[in-house]
């Protein structure tokens, strides 16, 4: 079964799933607008995520209940902050200017140029100072014909990086310090006391009111806090449809944990958050851990695993989907010297008295939520030679953006009048669309592209027997269900 980005990218503008960002003016790169039924699959992927985790939060290792409050933290802070977070000075990608490049390949964390006659460039994301060890890495990647990580990619696409910047042809320019960070003024004038930059990722609003949610929230180590919301990174190569852009969505969780129990914690939310994605119907398979190298590490960060997804253009291996990672005190411990106000949590309950007082360490995991779409759109798109529309959307029925059409299926013999009334009933609790326009199969097909998992027919039959057909989208089974249990059929349908 083959699945390609460029059918899927197509889909999912056809049927109003992600339109290229400013359309009408040619787009804007790294940049996406959520249709109506993107904007509809996101917003439920972010409200399971919220329920998960913050409104019905997991059981713990011992069996306690785990206690997460919510934040909804400002994208633009004191600039003070991301000097203090690392992100000033260590929020870089490496960029190298040339010429002649003839190929470039991508692998999971690595860019490697090849020059022609001039050998093998690599370089990292996220990481400056480490293009030497690059080239080994790179290698490494090249010739591991096992995990196969290379994808040949289209020069073209990086007008942006790939410029006439020299003169002499074949040369690469020296690489240079890009900070990924989008600047901004606040206020009216213009300078550099003036400047502000949008948040490169949610977490740091978190840390930034740890303090405030300790002294108002009666909470107790351990407890986490999560966001969802924008980040915005000025990306030196957006690419892959959604999957990096250069404004996204984050779902992040900060769970503060005593230092010697973080262990345990990371171990808990690794394995959290894998289910967590499986709960949204992503197949095992497709889904897998990965362990950061040491070299690969963020400057925060002492360990990290990320879920990774098997992409259509990753496959046969996979790409980041969520990182988990152990950040230690790195980040309360910056802001206490940064700003003077003391992160010190004082445990009473610890018998051991020199245990009492620390520094909370922190296990994040870290996720997109533009990148869940994505991985939802793919891992749903599925081409059927069977069917109208060749190709079926198979959301698992509470993720998908619609959930029933209701066809009358002619016009006439009091078919319009019974739909109707179905309609309004199911319109109450769920999203779902009348559609009496053009042959039944034509409607199926719509529905089929959107990923709408069950279609009721009206028919001449229903007033005689009171009852519907029902269509289920990914067997096009077809059964009668009595008009007056439709509800309860949905209901139930939808309850997993
Ligand atoms: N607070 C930690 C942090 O931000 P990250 O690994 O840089 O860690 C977490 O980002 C997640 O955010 C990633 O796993 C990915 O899903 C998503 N993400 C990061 N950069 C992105 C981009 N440019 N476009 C879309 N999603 C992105």
């Amino acid at each position: 079964e083959e699945k390609s980005m460029e059918d899927i990218v197509a889909l999912c503008k056809r049927r109003g799933f992600v339109y290229p960002a400013s359309d009408i003016y040619g787009g804007i790169n790294g940049f996406w607008d959520y249709g109506p039924l993107g904007t509809a699959l996101k917003n439920n992927i972010r409200d399971w995520w919220w329920k998960q985790t913050v409104e019905c939060p997991p059981i713990g290792p011992d069996g306690e209940p785990l206690s997460v409050v919510g934040l909804d933290s400002a994208i633009i802070q004191n600039p003070k902050t991301w000097e203090a977070s690392g992100h000033v000075g260590g929020f870089n990608d490496p960029m190298v200017d040339c010429t002649e490049t003839k190929k470039r390949y991508r692998a999971d964390h690595v860019e490697v140029l090849i020059v022609e006659g001039r050998g093998m460039w690599a370089f990292m994301e996220n990481q400056p100072d480490t293009i030497a060890k690059k080239l080994k890495k790179a290698k490494i990647a090249i010739d591991d014909g096992e995990r196969k990580l290379l994808t040949e990619l289209d020069v073209a696409v990086y007008p942006n990086i790939i410029g006439p910047d020299t003169d002499k042809p074949g040369t690469l320019t020296e690489p240079r310090q890009f900070n990924l960070m989008f600047e901004t003024f606040v206020g009216a004038i213009r300078n550099d006391d003036a400047k502000a930059y949008l948040r490169p990722e949610t977490a740091q609003g978190i840390f930034l009111n740890y303090k405030n949610v300790v002294d108002t929230m009666r909470v107790k180590v351990p407890f986490g806090i999560a966001q969802v919301g924008k980040s915005f990174r000025n990306e030196v190569t957006p690419r892959n449809f959604i999957f990096r852009s250069r404004e996204f969505e984050q779902m992040e969780l900060e769970w503060f944990c005593a230092p010697e129990d973080s262990p345990k914690w990371y171990d808990f939310w690794k394995h959290e958050r894998m289910n967590w994605w499986k709960s949204l119907g992503v197949t095992d398979d497709n889904l897998r851990f990965r362990d950061h190298d040491d070299d690969e590490l963020a400057h925060y960060s002492r360990m990290c695993v990320d879920v990774e997804y098997k992409y259509p253009f990753s496959a046969p291996s996979f790409g980041e989907l969520e990182g988990v990672a152990h950040r230690g005190c790195f980040d309360l411990t910056q802001h206490q010297e940064h700003s003077g106000t003391k992160m010190e949590y004082f445990d009473q309950a610890n018998p051991d008295k020199d245990k009492q007082r620390y520094i909370p360490n922190v296990i994040e995991p870290a996720s997109g939520l533009t990148r869940g779409v994505l991985v939802l759109l793919c891992e749903a798109y599925t081409p059927d030679e069977s069917r109208a529309a060749k190709v079926f959307m198979k959301f698992k029925p509470k993720f998908a953006p619609i959930k029933a059409g209701i066809f009358p299926l002619v016009n006439k013999e009091g078919m319009p009048e019974i739909a109707h009334k179905l309609y309004l009933d199911l319109r109450q609790k769920h999203t779902v669309q009348m559609d009496a326009k053009q042959s039944i199969g034509k409607r199926y097909a719509r529905m089929d592209e959107a990923g709408t998992p069950f279609c009721f027919t009206i028919d001449g039959e229903t007033a005689n027997d009171q009852a519907v057909t029902v269509r289920h989208r990914d067997t096009q089974a077809q059964e009668r269900v009595p008009l007056d249990k439709v509800t309860a059929f949905l209901d139930e349908q939808l309850a997993d």
